[in-house]
């Protein structure tokens, strides 16, 4: 018995030592690891937050809704115009110039639809109602069949935004 007990307190000596650095390293480790693995977390999180990713979005939604806007400003009457050139094939737009393929557009911008006397509009122009603002002419004119779907006015559409707003300003001085 004494023995044995000897043996556990020399045991002891010899192993509390190196139990006591076991547990300085321990210690030190858990320590280092939080200094070094916390900031790393906090800079994770950081870029987890996509808010970047949402202000472009909403930037982008707020650039389409002032696109028409936006291309009024740098519309040009003359370049509107020529662009014109493209319509009078069909359209006269002096006052009393008279109804060809399509309706003369004197004063358009701002009058109620299909209410040119004397032409014969089709039943979709009609029953659609309301006037000519700046935006639904934009509309209409990018894709006259996609605005008002069974249209008589058999024109593809003019595809530049900026192309738009020149012959609507155009439009808007006469
Ligand atoms: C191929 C002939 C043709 C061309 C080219 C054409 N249009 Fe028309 N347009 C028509 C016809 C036909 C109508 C009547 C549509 C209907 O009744 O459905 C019309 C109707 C319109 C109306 C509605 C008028 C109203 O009194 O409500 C506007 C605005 C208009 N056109 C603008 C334009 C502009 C701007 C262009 C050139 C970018 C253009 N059109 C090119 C034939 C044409």
């Amino acid at each position: 018995m004494e023995k044995i007990k000897n043996f556990l307190k020399e045991g002891f000596k010899n192993f509390a030592p190196s139990f006591g650095l076991a547990i300085a390293i321990a210690l030190f480790a858990t320590l280092a690891a939080n200094l070094f693995y916390q900031p790393k977390k906090i800079t994770k999180r950081g870029f987890e937050i996509e808010i970047p990713a949402a202000g472009k979005a909403a930037v982008k939604k707020e650039e389409k809704l002032v696109d028409l806007a936006s291309m009024m400003v740098s519309a040009d009457v003359d370049r509107g115009a020529k662009i014109f050139k493209k319509c009078a094939s069909c359209h006269t737009v002096e006052k009393g110039g008279g109804n060809k393929v399509g309706p003369n557009l004197f004063g358009i911008v701002g009058k109620v639809r299909a209410t040119t006397s004397g032409f014969s509009y089709s039943d979709a122009m009609k029953s659609k109602g309301g006037s000519w603002d700046k935006e639904s002419l934009d509309k209409f004119i990018t894709k006259p069949k996609d605005f008002i779907p069974g249209t008589k006015m058999a024109f593809p559409g003019l595809k530049k935004p900026q192309d738009r707003a020149d012959v609507i300003l155009f439009l808007e001085s006469k």
